[in-house]
Order: C-alpha cells, then structure tokens, then sequence
C-alpha cells in the first residue's frame, strides 16, 4: 500500500505521515528532508540555492540520512529547500530514489508537496492536509521557541507565505491537491483528530 500525504508548510502532513506508518507497518519518507538536504549542503559549499546546475549536483550526490536534522529542520533550510525545489533538474535527480522508497517492503507512506501528482499518481490513498496560513504559522512558532530558538510571529508567517507561495507557483509540481486526494482541513483539529481522520479514510479505502 503507497499513502501519499501532501500539503504546505506546518500543516501538519509530517507528524500525520509518521503515525500513519507506524500504525500501518509502512515505511515512511518525509521527501522534504530530501530538498532540505540538497539545499544544506549546497549552503555549506557555499553555494547558491538558485544556481540549477550546482543545485541539480548537490541533488545528484545527496544522501539520505546524512545530514543532522536540527540543521534540516532549520527555518533557512526550508526557504532555501523551496528554491532548489523549484528547479526542473533537482527534481528529476530526486525522482527515483522517492519512487524506489515508495515500493519497497509492503509499501510506503510519503510526504511532500507533489507525492499524490507527479512521485506516486496511483498511490492507493491521497491526503492533501491543509490549514490556515495563521493556523500553521502559530504552529511553527511555538515548535521554534520550544526548541529556545528566537522567533517573531510575523516574520514567521511572512516566510510561510512566501513560501507557500514560490512552491504554489513554480512551473514544475506545484502544490495543489490531486484530483483524487481526500482534503484534510487541520485548523480546527489537534494531532489526535486529525490523525483519526486520516486512518478513517485510509480504512473506508482498504474496505473497498
Ligand atoms: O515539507 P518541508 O517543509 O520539509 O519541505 C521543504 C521544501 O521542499 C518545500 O518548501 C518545498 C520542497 N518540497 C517539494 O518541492 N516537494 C516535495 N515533495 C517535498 C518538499
């Protein structure tokens, strides 16, 4: 069984995908760590997120795994994740190694932006997790300054919909739900609902 669970920043998508696989006995990927990754050790290289061909190397080369996840889930990291990802030739180097994670064992549980569209079209079940921009960016605050990192409200949620924006507009794979994804709104619901929600529909599916 392949579960594709796509949506924008903080909405939610990756802690849902997580306990999805586990409940499940389903491999999970968060493809996101992918682009993050990319982004961070062209940054380390000094590189630039908006040079194609230095970006589509690092993608080339990339690990999964091996780079340390304060660093990938730091703020910079997204923004400049969502710029390489933006590039034709990043995402297609990032392809394979996202579909052969998807079939491996009894299949897979992966989150992103373009799992249900472009990664995986015949998943077996799509989510397309969402919630208000204020919603998500009051999210991502408290993550950060639990983690005693200095954050400012508004600038959080500037950068959320600058984000939301470049990834909603890029040429290739934008966000958008897929025309067969079941839409998972999260603004008015904790972790707990929403992850109730979610095994509903992927039940109501394996009924069938
Ligand atoms: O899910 P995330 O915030 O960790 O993703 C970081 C960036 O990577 C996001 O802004 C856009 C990009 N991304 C993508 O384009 N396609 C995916 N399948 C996953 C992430």
């Amino acid at each position: 069984m392949i579960i594709a669970i796509d949506g924008p920043a903080a909405s939610g998508k990756g802690t849902l995908a997580r306990r999805i696989a586990q409940k499940f006995g389903l491999t999970y990927l968060d493809t996101g760590s992918l682009y993050r990754a990319v982004a961070a050790s062209l940054l380390a290289a000094g590189g630039n997120p908006a040079d194609e061909a230095a970006a589509a190397a690092a993608a080339r080369d990339v690990v999964p795994g091996s780079i340390d996840e304060a660093t990938l889930r730091r703020d910079d990291i997204g923004q400049a994740a969502s710029v390489v990802a933006a590039q034709p030739a990043v995402r297609q180097a990032l392809l394979d190694t996202q579909r052969r994670i998807a079939r491996t064992g009894s299949g897979a549980v992966l989150d992103g932006r373009d799992i249900g569209t472009v990664v995986c079209p015949d998943a077996d079940v799509k989510l397309f997790v969402q919630a208000e921009p204020e919603v998500r960016a009051e999210r991502r605050y408290r993550e950060l300054s639990e983690r005693g990192q200095t954050a400012n409200y508004d600038n959080v949620l500037r950068d959320l919909r600058e984000r939301d924006a470049r990834d909603r507009e890029r040429a290739q794979a934008p966000l958008k739900p897929a025309d067969d994804a079941h839409l998972l709104d999260t603004s008015k619901l904790d972790i707990e609902a929403a992850f109730r929600a979610a095994v509903d529909i992927i039940e109501r599916h394996n009924e069938t």
